[in-house]
């Protein structure tokens, strides 16, 4: 199983070890202050980070950490961090400022920050300058030897940086996770991006895309499975490249029919795809495989193409709308969603009218709109700009409206269709005491006797709003 990219097995043993001598320490703590030591855990980031954020649980959970939301009743607290957008940073550096309290309260405290902001030199140096009370940090690379870094962190008891780059593409197999209760559970296929979209700073901080090999993912999966997750995403910044860095001519249509092959009564979804590798050969595969879920996220960005050529996507508006078709064309019940960018450098109203006309063509399920948001480092920092921001708030606000009324319409077409859905959580009132999701991803608020989080359901839909289906379950 181990490929040239995996990281070696005697280092991940290391990493063990370090991971064993932080546990006696916190075992031997925990005899003088009468219990386990505590840790938070918390994810400013997308899926992706989230994920990574499993894993470093479960490494806590192994070191003897009990996993807290309470930062003020905490030994160790780490924050994961995103870059993708200004906002993202501003939330991610206003919670660590706020966490001087924190430190003052509880010194001995270790406040760690790792994930693709602080893979930036440049906030490494200012979190370094400007946030003492920070006494670990790590980038997106480093973050199989976390162990190691905070057993340094607390023995030296000195600050530890370490945003290293990943010049070898390392994948480490094997380290532990740490997953939530609900029914649903995320699988990175694929690390890294190699397409340098102009606006985004994904690939400066997480570096080449490299494949998991698939035994790997198969093992996770059928583990998952067993598991008793029921619903599982397949992850990677644009899982339609999986492989073409493998030798063994696995694409990911062959990945994805290959993991269809394990038993069960479980769902597989993936994100995200990008319209430049989507193929029709994807959609017929999803159209066959009966656990890949009939949903696809396949974001646009803008539905101009001089501007999808400045952001360097590879594709026009008419190739994306031809896909959609394809798609729509194998698997008619198909639930879209995809995302946008608005503002864009020197986007102008009639590129926007463009994005606006693709929307309300397309009609999607969901859409994720975003500002722009200039990061330094990326080509687009660069572009020339000439819209003011009113004007680029106007067009996110006329966008949603777009969107808005495209959903009310696509959400009433489903009154009083039976569906199957997978009850996961908690609903909004106690006349639909249930929160379930459709194979589409829908939210579905439910009501019946015999409903259980975690298992599937029939149910009928009684009415539809904007953001959620209501049913109640059909009896057997
Ligand atoms: N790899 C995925 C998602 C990457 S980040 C993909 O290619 O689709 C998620 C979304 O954030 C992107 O799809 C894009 O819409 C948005 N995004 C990325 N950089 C951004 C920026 N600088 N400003 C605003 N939105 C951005
Ligand atoms: Fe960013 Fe483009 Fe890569 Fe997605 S595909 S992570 S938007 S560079
Ligand atoms: Fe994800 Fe944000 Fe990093 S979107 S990959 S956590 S920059």
């Amino acid at each position: 199983m181990p490929t040239e990219r995996t990281v070696p097995e005697e280092l991940l043993r290391k990493q063990y070890e370090y991971i064993d001598l932080i546990a006696a320490r916190n075992a031997e703590a925990a005899k003088t202050s009468g219990r386990r030591p505590r840790a938070v855990a918390h994810t400013f980031g997308c899926q992706q980070n989230f994920a990574d954020t499993e894993r470093i649980a479960g490494m806590l959970s192994e070191m003897g950490y009990d996993l807290s939301d309470d930062v003020n009743d905490a030994e160790l607290i780490l924050y994961n961090t995103c870059a993708v957008r200004e906002h993202a940073e501003s939330r991610a550096l206003g919670n660590v400022g706020a966490l001087t309290h924190v430190k003052k309260a509880h010194p001995e405290t270790v406040i760690a920050l790792c994930g693709c902001m602080v893979q930036q030199k440049q906030v490494a140096e200012k979190v370094k300058k400007s946030y003492p009370h920070v006494d670990l940090v790590f980038g997106t690379h480093a973050l199989w030897r976390f162990p190691e870094l905070l057993f340094r962190t607390l023995a030296e008891n000195k600050r530890v940086f370490d945003i290293s780059g990943d010049e070898k593409g390392e994948i480490a197999e094997g380290l532990p996770v740490l997953r939530g209760k609900g029914a649903r559970a995320w699988l990175s296929i694929m690390y890294g991006c190699n397409n340098f979209c102009t606006y985004c700073i994904v690939p400066y901080v997480r570096g080449r895309e490299r494949s998991r090999c698939p035994d790997a993912i198969e093992k996770e999966l059928r583990e998952l499975v067993a598991a008793g997750y029921k619903d599982i995403t397949l992850l990677g910044q644009n899982v339609n490249s999986y492989g073409k860095d493998l030798d063994d001519q696995l694409d990911f249509s062959g990945l994805l029919r290959r993991l269809d092959a394990v038993e069960g009564d479980y769902l597989l979804r993936f994100m995200t795809s990008h319209p430049k590798d989507a193929s029709p050969r994807l959609f017929d595969t999803m159209a066959e495989c009966r656990h890949v879920a009939k949903q696809l996220h396949l974001p646009f960005q803008s539905g101009s193409d001089e501007i999808l050529a400045r952001m360097n996507r590879g594709y026009t508006a008419a190739h994306y709308c031809e896909l959609i078709a394809y798609a729509r064309e194998k698997m008619p019940d198909i639930t879209l969603s995809s995302d946008i960018i608005v503002g864009f450098p020197g986007e102008t109203e009639e590129d926007f009218q463009k994005t606006l006309s693709l929307v309300r063509g397309v009609g999607f399920d969901m859409l994720y709109t975003f500002l722009y948001s200039k990061r330094s480092g990326t080509p687009a920092a660069t572009y020339p700009d000439s819209a003011s921001k009113e004007e680029k708030q106007g067009r996110f606000d006329r966008l949603l409206n777009a969107q808005d009324e495209t959903v009310a319409g696509r959400q009433a077409a489903y009154l009083g269709k039976r569906l199957r859905v997978l009850v996961d959580g908690e609903g909004k009132s106690p006349e639909y005491p249930f929160a379930a999701r459709t194979e589409g991803g829908l939210l579905v608020c439910c009501a019946g006797d015999g409903l259980k989080t975690g298992e599937f359901a029939e149910v009928e839909i009684d009415k539809t709003t904007l953001r959620c289906l209501f049913a109640h379950k059909i009896k057997p």
